[in-house]
């Protein structure tokens, strides 16, 4: 067979030395498809807005430069190095980053630090007084309520919404109350015990986020 051997009219060689006269056309055209895409960053980096808010978190007011697509979460874990909060997710559906909004449980990935100016922001890290743990806290301790533990700051926000507004509820209602969060490693049935035993913890005197 001859080197260059036909194919439908067009011989290898020939269609390499097409693909090659490709690249060094591409090679060429870098340079200014490069001062392009610097010219369109700079740009952007100027377009950059960044907006005023101002939140209380865990009792302290917080007064922040942010641009206007960031997450409560992203604010929370980036700016005020809050990292007890966790990203699962990243999409609104497993409940990871449950932090309470003026005392309800909101998902902290899937709404805009704007949307809470003005609000109460309570975190994992809120819930302690002092050095000493929370009720919730001490009943995820006792009951095993956590395996791996990624989802449990998430679960402990999400039952202390639900005690705020129920202080106690019934087995039913801890289920439904806790159904927006996910637990990979399946610890449902202790988590469920923590939250009972801590409803019956703090039910007789009602805890109240300040
Ligand atoms: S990380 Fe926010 S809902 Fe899953
Ligand atoms: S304890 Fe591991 S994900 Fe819930």
């Amino acid at each position: 067979m001859s080197k260059d051997s036909k194919n439908g009219g067009i011989s290898r060689r020939k269609f390499l030395q097409g693909v090659g006269s490709g690249i060094i056309g591409t090679y060429v055209l870098t340079p200014t498809i490069a001062s392009a895409s610097e010219k369109l960053t700079k740009n952007a980096e100027k377009l950059k807005l960044t907006v005023p808010v101002s939140m209380t978190v865990n009792g302290k007011g917080v007064h922040l430069q942010i641009e206007p697509q960031t997450t409560l979460v992203e604010v929370l874990r980036n700016q005020l190095g809050l990292t007890g909060t966790k990203v699962t997710c990243n999409n609104g559906e497993c409940g990871g980053c449950t932090v309470l909004m003026d005392n309800k449980a909101v998902y902290s990935c899937h709404i805009l630090a704007l949307d809470c100016a003005g609000k109460e922001i309570t975190t994992i890290e809120g819930l302690m007084t002092g050095e000493k743990l929370h009720p919730i806290q001490e009943a995820f301790i006792e009951h095993d309520g956590l395996q791996c533990g990624f989802c449990t700051p998430g679960q402990i926000m999400a039952a202390q919404a639900l005690l705020l507004n129920n202080p106690k509820p019934s087995r039913q209602e801890v289920l439904e109350g806790m159904s927006g969060n996910i637990c990979r490693c399946a610890a449902y049935p202790s988590i469920i015990e923590s939250v009972l035993a801590a409803a019956e913890k703090t039910s007789g005197s009602t805890t109240t986020m300040k």
